[in-house]
This record gives structure tokens, C-alpha cells and sequence, in this order.
């Protein structure tokens, strides 16, 4: 049994992401794991760069909704990150999600966790996914 949090960078509720999410779960449950959910679909700013994350103790000055995302992150063994294809890329959303865990490095090392990356799109083109994946492999 893992922990899991699943992020869904969508801002469209019950969308075509919310719902390939939810069958996700529906099978990690079934399986076991102990899920829980996210919707960036509320207020998120992206990171500031400030940097006083890295000598305030990991606390991002930014006060908004990833201040309740980052204690379900820390606790979270697996990390499943959806999103809609947008301009053949991540959504803007999910990679503020991803830039403001910034602030729970250290010397730009961060926490080694699994992950799963759950995209839609509205092409069927095989080439849809290759920036996002791209990306997804660095990250
Ligand atoms: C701003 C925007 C950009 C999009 N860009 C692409 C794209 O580059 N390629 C693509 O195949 N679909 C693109 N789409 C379509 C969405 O990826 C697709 O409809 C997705 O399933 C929507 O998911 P949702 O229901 O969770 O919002 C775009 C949609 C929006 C709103």
C-alpha cells in the first residue's frame, strides 16, 4: 500500500483530466493505496523566484492554495501528475504546481518519489505528447 497524491492541473471540473483522474483512482483504491486528491483549480500564483524559501526553513512566502498542497506532497510517496494538453505542453496550472515545489528543495535536490503522468488532449496525433513527455522525463 503506497500513499498517493494525484495533482490535477485542470481548472475544468468533471472534464475529460478530472475523469480519466478519477479512474485512476478508482483503480489505485481498488488496489489498496491510500489516495488523495487535488484540483489546482483555485488560486495559484506561480513562483516568485525570491528565493526565501531556501533560508525560511522551506516556507514559500506566497500564501495561497499550495500552502495546503505541500504537507500532502512531503507525505506522499507516489506523485501523480495530470493534465490537459495544452499548446503541446503541461497546463499552465500544473507547471506552477511543479515550479513551487521549489520550495521544498535543498541545494536544488529534491525528495526522490515516484510518478505517474496522466495527460488528454484533443489530437489523436502520435506526436501529441512528446514535448510533455520530454519535460515529464527531466522533471
Ligand atoms: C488553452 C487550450 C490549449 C489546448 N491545446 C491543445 C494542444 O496543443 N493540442 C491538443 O491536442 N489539444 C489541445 N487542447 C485540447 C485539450 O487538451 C483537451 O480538450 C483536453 O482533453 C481538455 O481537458 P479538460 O476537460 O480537463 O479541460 C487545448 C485546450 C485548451 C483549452
Amino acid at each position: 500500500m503506497s500513499n498517493i497524491l494525484v495533482v490535477v492541473g485542470s481548472g475544468v471540473r468533471n472534464g475529460n483530466t478530472d475523469q480519466l483522474t478519477d479512474s485512476f483512482i478508482k483503480g489505485a483504491v481498488e488496489a489498496g493505496n491510500k489516495v488523495e486528491k487535488v484540483n489546482l483549480s483555485g488560486y495559484l500564483e506561480g513562483c516568485k523566484g525570491c528565493g526565501a524559501c531556501q533560508i525560511n526553513h522551506h516556507q514559500c512566502v506566497i500564501k495561497d492554495t499550495m500552502q495546503d498542497i505541500y504537507p500532502l506532497f512531503e507525505k506522499a510517496e507516489i506523485i501523480v501528475l495530470a493534465s490537459p494538453l495544452y499548446f503541446w505542453s503541461i497546463s499552465g496550472r500544473l507547471k506552477s504546481f511543479i515550479d513551487r515545489l521549489y520550495a521544498m528543495s535543498a541545494n536544488d535536490e529534491y525528495a526522490h518519489k515516484d510518478t505517474v503522468l496522466l495527460m488528454t488532449s484533443g489530437s489523436n496525433g502520435f506526436y501529441a505528447f512528446e514535448q510533455a513527455v520530454s519535460f515529464y522525463r527531466f522533471f
